[in-house]
C-alpha cells in the first residue's frame, strides 16, 4: 500500500521556484524592483553603462571578488581572446547547429593555460567563439581575434570582417555593461551552484548558459523583432495593437515582474538607441512605443506598464546589425562577466548549495510509519 499523506508532514511547506528566499549574500549587484533602481558593486547602472567599456565594466565588479581586477586586465583579456581560438575546431563540426550548441562545445573544448585566470579565460572567450560560430552557420570562415582590440571592437570585426564604425561598438559596450550583472537570475544562480560543488569556473560558466538558453530567461528579446515585423506588414501600427490588446494578447517588449515603476536597463538603452543612425526600423519602433505605451494607459490606467529592457535591447542589437539568433549568445558575452564574479564569490564562501526537497511520492511497502516526509541528509537522500 502507498501512502500520500501530506498531513503527516511537519516540515516548512516547500517554496516552488524559491520566491523571495534568500539564498546568498553579494556585493556585486542589487536590484531594488520597487523604486527601479539597479546597483552594480557600489554604483547606479546609469552612471556606468554608456560611460566606460566592457573591459572597465568588467573590473568594476570583479574588484568586489578575489578575480583578477587590476590595471591588466585589458590586456589579459585580449591576450586570452587567442586562447579561446584553439576551440573552434571542434565548433567546425558542429556548424548546422544552433549558436547556443556551438558556444557550449567551443566553452567546453578550451584549454585554458596554466597562466591564465579560468574567469579571464571564460570571459575572453565568448567574443571570439560567438563571432566564430555566427560564421560557420553562414558556411563562412571564422576570423582570429585581434589582441590590440577591446572585446567589443574585436567582436563585431571577427563578425563580418570589416572594421565596425565607432557608433557601434559604443552601443555595444552600453548594451554588455548594461546586462553585466543582475541580481540572482535563474543563469547566475544555476552559475553559483556548480560554484558551490568547486568545481571551477570553466563549468559553471557553461552551466550558466544552459540555463540562460530557456526561452523563460535569455530566449526574450526576438519576440520583440516578430511583433514590429507584424506591425510593419500591416502598416497600421496603432490599429494592429489595439486588436491585439482587445484579443488579449500581450505586447512584446513592455511591462515587468520586477521593476514596477521603471525598468533602469530600458533607460540607459534607451538612450543607446536614441544614438544610432536613424533608420526606417528605428522611426517604426519609436510610432509602436508611443502607440503601444498609450494603448496600456488607456486600457490599465491603475497599471503602470512601461517598456522593459527586451525592447530596447531587440532595438540596439538589431540596430547595429545582429541577427536575431545572435541575442541570447551576445547577452551572455556580457553576462559571463557576472557568473564568474558569482562563482568567485560563492567559492570563497566554501559553502556547497544544498537544499531539501519535499517528499511526497510513496511510501516503502510495509512502511506505515512514516508517510510523506522531507528529504535531505536526515531523510531518505544521501549527500549526493
Ligand atoms: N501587454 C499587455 N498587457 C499587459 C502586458 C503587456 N506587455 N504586461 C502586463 N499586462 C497586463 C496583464 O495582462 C494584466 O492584466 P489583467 O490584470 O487584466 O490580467 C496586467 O497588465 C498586470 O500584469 P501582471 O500580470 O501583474 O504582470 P506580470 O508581472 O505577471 O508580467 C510580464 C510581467 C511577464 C513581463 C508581462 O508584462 C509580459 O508578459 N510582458 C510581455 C512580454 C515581455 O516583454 N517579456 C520580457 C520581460 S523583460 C525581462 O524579462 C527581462
Amino acid at each position: 500500500m502507498t501512502h500520500h499523506s501530506h498531513a503527516l508532514n511537519t516540515e516548512t511547506p516547500a517554496s516552488p521556484g524559491l520566491d523571495g528566499i534568500i539564498v546568498a549574500t553579494t556585493r556585486l549587484s542589487e536590484v531594488r524592483g520597487k523604486e527601479g533602481h539597479l546597483i552594480l558593486a557600489g554604483r547606479a547602472i546609469e552612471d556606468l553603462a554608456g560611460f566606460v567599456s566592457f573591459e572597465e565594466g568588467v573590473r568594476h565588479l570583479w574588484k568586489e571578488t578575489a578575480l583578477p581586477a587590476g590595471p591588466t586586465l585589458f590586456r589579459d583579456l585580449a591576450a586570452a581572446r587567442q586562447a579561446a581560438w584553439t576551440a573552434i575546431p571542434a565548433m567546425a563540426a558542429l556548424r548546422s547547429r544552433s549558436p547556443i550548441l556551438l558556444l557550449q562545445t567551443g566553452l567546453a573544448g578550451i584549454q585554458v593555460p596554466d597562466v591564465l585566470h579560468p574567469a579571464i579565460a571564460m570571459t575572453a572567450a565568448f567574443p571570439v567563439l560567438v563571432a566564430a560560430a555566427a560564421r560557420l552557420a553562414e558556411g563562412q570562415q571564422p576570423i582570429p581575434p585581434d589582441p590590440g582590440l577591446g572585446s567589443a571592437h574585436d567582436f563585431l570585426r571577427m563578425l563580418d570582417g570589416t572594421t565596425p564604425p565607432m557608433w557601434k561598438v559604443e552601443a555595444l559596450n552600453r548594451y554588455l555593461v548594461t546586462i553585466i550583472d543582475h541580481g540572482l537570475n535563474a543563469s547566475t544562480f544555476a552559475a553559483r551552484v556548480i560554484a558551490s560543488t568547486q568545481a571551477g569556473f570553466q563549468d559553471a560558466v557553461i552551466g550558466g548558459l544552459a540555463a540562460l538558453k530557456g526561452p523563460l530567461h535569455g530566449g526574450a528579446p526576438g519576440p520583440v523583432l516578430d511583433m514590429l515585423d507584424a506591425i510593419g506588414t500591416s502598416g497600421h501600427p496603432k490599429q494592429w495593437i489595439e486588436a491585439e490588446l482587445a484579443a488579449g494578447h500581450r505586447l512584446m517588449g513592455f511591462g515587468h515582474r520586477i521593476y514596477r515603476a521603471r525598468d533602469p536597463r530600458a533607460d540607459v538603452l534607451k538612450e543607446g538607441v536614441r544614438r544610432l543612425p536613424k533608420t526606417e526600423r528605428l522611426a517604426l519602433a519609436e510610432v509602436v512605443e508611443t502607440a503601444a505605451l498609450a494603448a496600456l494607459r488607456n486600457r490599465k490606467p491603475d497599471r503602470p506598464l512601461e517598456t522593459n529592457v527586451e525592447f530596447y535591447t531587440a532595438i540596439l542589437l538589431d540596430g547595429i546589425g545582429l541577427e536575431r539568433t545572435l541575442f541570447t549568445p551576445v547577452f551572455a558575452m556580457g553576462r559571463v562577466a557576472g557568473w564568474c564574479a558569482h562563482a568567485a564569490e560563492q567559492q570563497a564562501e566554501g559553502k556547497l548549495i544544498r537544499p531539501k526537497s519535499l517528499y511526497a511520492g510513496p511510501s516503502p511497502c510495509g512502511n506505515d510509519r512514516n508517510g510523506t516526509r522531507a528529504s535531505g541528509m536526515t531523510g531518505n537522500e544521501s549527500i549526493s
